[in-house]
């Protein structure tokens, strides 16, 4: 009898509530135990684990969030991690499969350096995981964005202001590129770039519409400091607002919901039943597939 378990870590992001619900569904299909592991790697050292089945799974296919609790355990990097430890939980457990970003991804690696069979998912809302063009959450988040920026509009045009608009992203500026793409009348500014000053006031000066909006990666610079900069240099009413958790925190579109879908199915069809592990799943010119999990030292 195969036994897997599952567990969230990191940031949440939408669709890690449809990624278990397609994973306990295709285990039991194939008559796999399933162990959900509550609150990340923090519940996998406290044990807090509990054999999953249908009941679980009722109603998560279109939820955000994780039903399984989610934490950041920067303790990971430095502990050392007792053979004890391992041995533990390898007693009720065969293969670990961990749903979640980069941290998510060194933490994996770590315990499959101390000998723990670890598979990954990629979920995050960043997109910033290598070897995969798309992470589970990203297009949620993204849209949500988009939707958010559709309606602050009407307010900036009442106004005839500018609006800095700060995205989530860490040091990947996908959701803010991908958003400005997705809208009109802005500018993107991203760590992967270097940002142009005078570039961007041009474009505002010759800006024919009655708004402007500079999207922004979070923590790139200090944005109250940098609308006051844009205002005084332009002489146009320029606020400032961040977008916040609500971009996380949404019901996972068709996108999410059908990667989710295939990645699991691909997780247990071509991977659990075959007894294969160490490896990250991702996909690439949308096919699915696995890449060994040292590679990930690369990030
Ligand atoms: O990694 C996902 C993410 O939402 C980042 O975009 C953001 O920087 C971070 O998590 C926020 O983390 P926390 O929930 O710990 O404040």
């Amino acid at each position: 009898m195969i036994n897997i378990g599952i567990l969230t870590s990191g940031g949440d992001s939408s669709g890690m509530n449809t990624i278990i619900y397609y994973l306990v569904k295709y285990s039991i299909k194939k008559n796999i135990n399933i162990f959900g592991i509550y609150n990340g790697f923090k519940g996998l050292f406290k044990n807090q684990i509990k054999l999953l089945n249908y009941k679980n799974i009722f109603n998560i296919i279109d939820t955000g969030g994780t039903i399984l609790g989610t934490s950041r355990f920067n303790k990971l990097k430095t502990l050392i991690i007792k053979k004890r430890f391992i041995n533990k939980i390898k007693k009720n457990i065969n293969i670990l499969i961990i749903i979640g970003g980069e941290g998510s991804y060194k933490g994996a690696l770590k315990l499959y350096n101390n000998n723990l069979p670890c598979i990954t998912i990629p979920a995050t809302i960043d997109n910033d995981i290598y070897n995969t063009d798309y992470t589970i959450g990203f297009s949620t988040a993204l849209e949500t964005i988009v939707n958010y920026i559709d309606k602050l509009k009407f307010t900036l045009i009442a106004h005839k202001r500018i609006l800095i608009l700060e995205v989530m992203g860490r040091k990947c500026g996908d959701l803010a590129k991908y958003a400005s793409i997705c809208t009109e009348n802005n500018y993107f500014i991203i760590p992967e770039k270097p940002f142009n000053e005078s570039k961007l006031i041009n474009k505002i000066i010759n800006n024919k519409s009655p708004y402007f909006i500079i999207i922004i990666t979070e923590n790139y610079l200090n944005i109250k400091k940098f609308a006051n900069k844009i205002e005084n240099i332009t002489k146009i009413e320029t606020r400032y607002t961040s977008l916040g958790y609500i971009q996380r925190s949404n019901t996972p579109n068709t996108f999410d919901r059908i990667l989710s879908y295939r990645i699991c199915k691909y997780a247990i069809k071509k991977l659990i039943i075959k007894n294969k592990y160490g490896v990250c799943i991702g996909i690439k010119n949308n096919k699915i597939f696995h890449y060994n999990i040292n590679k990930i030292n690369k990030i």
